[in-house]
């Protein structure tokens, strides 16, 4: 698929990197972690960012926080070390359900197999991460081939925040269609969402997509209305935090307001979800729990000087939820599915 070979989180040389997103698109720089609490800061602090990515980043962050827990010391201290360790790191952030999603799945593969010593537990831990790594790329390529057989060419296909290469293993959620379609001609034009607070449409979307040489316009999140009206868009398409049993999904502040947009004006709004963000424990949206941030990010964060009085009061939602009779189809790495969402998504899991 022709997309730049960036990935957000590595294991290369016995050392875990993590792309820090912060500094896209002025800076490509690596940071290597060591330690949960270097894990548990880059989830936080955004420099790992994106439902699949935060699995992954807390998959060989689990591994890096065990790899040298003492032989010594016992399976039983180093099981206990294990889920302390996870416990902390599915703290970092609340809304995005791969990251509890993968770290129970490094632990329950171990309470699964029993492993022998401390030695054939930390192997098994990598492994594990690895696949977990390796499976989310592969889901994110068969999303490509879904999507497309959703897309036209020549489409305006509208996008809110950044569910591309560096929010999952490789190659996006919701732009995998478009870079598999850059690939067979299909000369999309791209309008990214500038995506406020965090502004991850304009640091980050905008950026992987010029730089895979995709038409993109950069347009601040207020104006989709505007280019909804001109007929300029034929698709929307984002990525997901967490799909409820019934097809409410979470993801980026502003999602849920471009897909009310998209109804009006008869837009599909397509919300692209792999299964380990579906989390059928959760009956509707309104259960999933909504991460709320520093309300600095919206007034000061990117400014020289403040842009609201010292001391605003503010309210800084990170995420909103969708509900499911504004999504037209949910694009997942088995399949298309489509309304009733309670059923289907049900049928696709089993
Ligand atoms: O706060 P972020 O940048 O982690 O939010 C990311 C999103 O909302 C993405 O759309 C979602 O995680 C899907 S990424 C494939």
């Amino acid at each position: 698929m022709k997309v730049f070979d960036i990935a957000p989180v590595k294991y290369l040389d016995g050392k875990m990197l993590v792309l820090d997103q912060t500094r896209l698109p002025g800076e490509e720089v690596y940071i290597e972690m060591q330690s949960k609490e270097d894990v548990f800061e880059a989830i936080y602090k955004l420099r790992v960012r994106g439902a699949p990515a935060i699995g992954v980043a807390a998959a060989y962050g689990l591994y890096v926080e065990m790899r040298d827990f003492p032989e010594e010391k016992g399976l039983a201290a180093f099981m206990q070390a294990l889920k302390k360790a996870k416990d902390y790191l599915i703290s970092a952030r609340p809304t995005a359900v791969n990251l509890a999603w993968a770290l129970n799945r490094m632990c329950g593969v171990l309470e699964a197999e029993k492993p022998q010593s401390v030695e054939a537990a930390k192997q098994r831990l990598f492994i594990e991460a690895e696949s977990i790594r390796s499976e989310d790329e592969a889901a994110c390529y068969a999303m490509g081939e879904y999507g497309l057989s959703l897309l036209r060419p020549g489409m305006g296909i509208l996008t809110h925040c950044n569910a591309g290469t560096i929010a999952t293993a490789k190659y996006g959620t919701c732009l995998a269609p478009i870079y598999l379609g850059a690939e067979r001609g299909f000369d999309f034009h791209v309008f990214a969402d500038e995506t406020r607070p965090l502004l991850q449409g304009a640091r980050l979307t905008s950026w992987e997509l010029s730089k895979a040489g995709i038409d993109v316009t950069l347009i601040c999140d207020n104006m989709a209305a505007t280019v909804m009206k001109k007929g300029w868009v034929d698709a929307v398409v984002t990525g997901c935090d967490r799909m409820a049993a019934n097809g409410d999904g979470a993801n980026k502040i502003g999602t849920s307001g471009v897909a009310i947009l998209a109804k009006e004006y008869g837009i599909p709004f397509y919300m692209y979800v792999p299964t380990s963000t579906i989390d059928l424990n959760t009956a509707s949206g309104e259960a999933i729990e909504i991460e709320e941030r520093d309300g600095e990010e919206i007034y000061k964060m990117w400014y020289e000087k403040p842009m609201a009085p010292e001391g605003i009061k503010t309210y800084n939602p990170a995420f909103d939820v969708t509900e499911a009779k504004y999504i037209t189809a949910v694009i997942t790495e088995k399949g298309i599915v489509r309304p009733p969402y309670r059923e289907n998504l049900e049928k696709l899991l089993k």
